[in-house]
């Protein structure tokens, strides 16, 4: 039986797997017929240890199954989390436990398409999981292998994901260009400055045209704590003040709220009784009331999808109202792109400085940048497209699959290095 090799991008919010069979990538479907899957996993409590992954976890939480959601777990690789135990149902499991069996129910799916064992892996990996911490950085990547390793792939290796990603535009290019690689995913964005030509072939070694790459943990989970807290959170009590004085009150559940991995802390009993208490020295207790009952319903992830869905929104709107009937009859909140932008120029900022570091790493002049390719869903922000677009005018702006593109790649690269 023949043993296949794959790339395999595990995405702060979205993971792919693809093999190369028949002279081109090509990604696995890992869910029905779709080829990215959630990042997501459920633990159910009802029936019991119930362990869904990717638009079924996402789907069980939000039609009220009662368990345990979690998204963005590769945020906690190379952090101090990593093997702290979380209460699940009726027991405690470390969240690298909880990324192992997602990403090995991901080598079964594709096992299954693919019909033969695959046994060889290239894992993408941001240029920095952890920002300026080489130490963290190399604990995440350690982490991830022997997680590769403990699932049964015999061959393990890495490729920075926006490198896999130039691997997948080179496919589609008719000359040599220098190209800035922009991945602006859920959890990292990340940059590469190549030189990418049609003539390099898979068997090439390709170490002398990648110039430089940079990347920072900035992305659209960033993005989407930053919408919460500024329009969605005040409608929650953030921001308003106690009776006495002029203090605000404590603003610790809005940011927990408001980020993914966090969420989880505000199901402590104890937590409740604190805000309980701040609704009685609150000025506007009915605001805190809507607080209190999106944590009695563990509802904070669906908080947060509203958020995340108001932002894709904003990408092609200029303004979005959702809808939170669910939280209080007649809810609503508006969001708008104008106000979005302003919160988030600071966030923008990072982004220009970080691509401009990388292009200057690369020893090249911004001009020299012949073309832009932009992949991950970020990239669909338009005040993010910008921060780039304006900075290499004069480059050719390219899209490529946003899903898709990082994964593609990896299995040019698996093809390269294990045939
Ligand atoms: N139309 C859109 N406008 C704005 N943001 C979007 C849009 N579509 C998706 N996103 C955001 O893109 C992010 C997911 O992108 P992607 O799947 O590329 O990330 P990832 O690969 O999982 O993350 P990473 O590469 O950082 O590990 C999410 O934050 C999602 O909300
Ligand atoms: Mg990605």
């Amino acid at each position: 039986m023949t043993h296949l090799a794959c790339g395999l991008d595990f995405g702060t919010s979205n993971s792919t797997l693809a093999i190369h069979a028949e002279n081109a990538p090509r990604l696995l479907p890992l869910e029905g017929d779709e080829v990215t899957i959630p990042s997501a996993v459920f633990f159910g409590t009802e029936p019991q240890d119930a362990f869904l992954v990717g638009r079924a976890a996402m789907r069980a939480y939000v039609e009220g199954a009662t368990g345990r959601l979690m998204r963005s777990l590769k945020s906690i690789l190379g952090s101090s989390l990593i093997e702290d135990r979380t209460q699940v149902y009726k027991r405690r499991i470390a969240f690298s436990e909880v990324i192992r069996l997602y990403i090995a129910e991901l080598k079964a799916r594709a096992e299954i398409a693919a019909g033969a064992p695959i046994d060889h892996v290239v894992l993408g990996r941001p240029v920095h999981f952890v920002d300026n911490k080489d130490e963290a950085d190399a604990q995440a990547e350690a982490t991830l292998l022997r997680i590769a390793r403990e699932i049964g792939f015999s061959d393990v290796s890495f490729q920075f994901e926006p490198v896999a990603a130039a691997f997948d535009y080179e496919r589609r290019i008719d000359r040599e260009r220098i190209v800035l690689i922009a991945d602006f995913g859920g959890g990292t964005s990340d940059f590469t400055v190549v030189r990418l030509s049609p003539d390099r072939n898979v068997a090439d070694d390709r170490a002398r045209d990648i110039l430089a790459n940079g990347g920072l943990r900035l992305g659209g989970t960033d993005y989407d704590r930053t919408l919460s807290i500024s329009a969605f959170m005040p409608t929650l009590g953030h921001e308003t003040l106690q009776t006495r004085g002029d203090l605000e009150i404590p603003a610790g559940p809005y940011w927990d709220l408001s980020n993914w991995a966090d969420i989880h802390h505000l199901y402590d009993p104890k937590r409740l009784i604190e805000i309980r208490h701040t609704r009685q020295v609150a000025q506007r207790p009915e605001f805190i009331d809507r607080l209190i009952h999106i944590i009695e319903e563990r509802k904070g992830h669906s908080m947060l999808i509203e958020v995340e869905a108001a932002k894709i929104a904003l990408s092609s709107a200029p303004a979005y109202q959702a809808a939170l009937d669910w939280i209080e009859a007649g809810l609503t909140v508006t969001a708008t792109r104008d106000s979005f932008e302003r919160t988030t120029a600071r966030l923008r900022e990072r982004l220009r400085g970080a691509s401009l570091a990388c292009v200057a790493e690369s020893g090249l002049t911004p001009e020299a940048i012949s073309a832009i390719f932009f992949t991950g869903g970020t990239s669909q922000i338009p005040n993010v497209r910008e921060a780039i677009t304006h900075t290499f005018p004069d480059a050719q702006v390219i899209d490529g699959d946003r899903f898709g593109s990082v994964g593609l790649g990896l299995a040019i690269e698996a093809k390269r290095r294990y045939g």
